[in-house]
């Protein structure tokens, strides 16, 4: 089976099959990123536009590598650096820059469903990078990807993720993933941080941490985003840090090997002890290695997969 998307905006219209051959394909570019001459040349000729209205460390470096390590042309915009500080709209900057004839723009936005919004106005293809609170697809299949490499398979395992999931377009990306893949998804947060109908995404809601990581095989922790809170949800984050934060006790709830998952940035002793944070049983750095990896995959794809190779 080939699975050549235009874009990839979202995890919720992805099937089973895609997802695993998306993982898949991102097995196969893995070793290149430990080779000494860490290139191909497979989207030579290609031109990505990292299109990023928000601040990022791992998905913007991630994909400008992921794409120099595929041979592409890639070009870093952000919104401070851009005319959108001039009032310039999404869609006349998106519109200036497809008629410079990128092949892929990569988009981070504030705003939910801005990456869809461009993908219906746009020729070429847009991969989303993280949307409002709506989905980051590409970490999620990061995290899959470092699941599936550190127990085998995701059908069948318990994955807790706890804190903020009103604000997380990560849980949303997730939640949708790890069910086609066959795992049991539970979240947890504080009742102000859970938004009402999450369920119905296909997980269990637990206000306390302890409910949620008892036995669970993955405990993925997620930041309290500040910058995404209108008002108050939590007293204070010394309390969030004492009911919500994952230590070394509470991580005794869940089994022996469960792994520990982060997307980033950490706030270390609020949702992470530190003796978590660099412990054993952390993949938190996996993570960020695998992301290079998966996001080669969903350039290739996007870019026409084994097609290029007969162009
Ligand atoms: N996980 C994640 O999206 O990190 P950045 O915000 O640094 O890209």
């Amino acid at each position: 089976m080939a699975f050549n998307p235009k874009h990839i905006l979202g995890i919720k219209d992805l099937s089973a099959e895609d997802i695993n051959f998306i993982l898949d394909t991102a097995a196969g570019f893995k070793e290149i990123n430990t080779r000494e001459i860490k290139k191909v040349p497979t989207l030579r000729g290609k031109t990505i536009i990292n299109l990023f209205f928000e601040a990022s460390t791992r998905t913007r470096t991630s994909f400008e590598i992921a794409g120099k390590r595929l041979s592409a042309d890639t070009v870093n915009i952000s919104a401070s650096g851009s005319s959108v500080v001039k009032g310039e709209t999404l869609e006349d900057t998106a519109k200036n820059i497809e008629a410079m004839h990128p092949d892929i723009i990569v988009m981070r936005h504030s705003a939910s469903g801005a990456c869809d919004y461009l993908a219906e106005r746009l020729d070429c293809s847009v991969v989303n990078a993280g949307d409002g609170m709506h989905e980051h697809p590409s970490q999620a299949l990061l995290d899959a990807f470092t699941i599936r490499e550190h127990k085998g398979s995701i059908a069948g395992l318990t994955v807790a993720i706890v804190g903020d999931i009103t604000h997380s377009r990560v849980v949303r990306s997730n939640i949708y993933c790890l069910n086609k893949l066959g795992a049991k998804v539970r979240i947890a947060g504080p009742a102000t941080m859970l938004p009402p109908g999450i369920e119905r995404l296909g997980c269990t809601v637990h206000t306390r941490l302890e409910d949620a990581i008892r036995d669970a095989n993955v405990v993925m922790m997620l930041r309290i985003q500040r910058e995404r809170m209108g008002a108050t949800l939590i007293p204070t984050v010394r309390e969030y840090a004492r009911y919500y934060g994952l230590n070394g006790n509470k991580l005794e709830l869940a089994k022996s090997d469960a792994i520990v998952m982060h997307p980033g940035p950490i706030n270390r002793g609020v949702e992470l002890s530190t003796a978590i944070a660099d412990g054993p049983q952390n993949v938190i750095l996996d993570q960020v290695e695998n992301g290079v990896a998966v996001r080669m995959a969903l350039l290739y794809l996007v870019a026409g997969g084994e097609k290029l190779k007969t162009e």
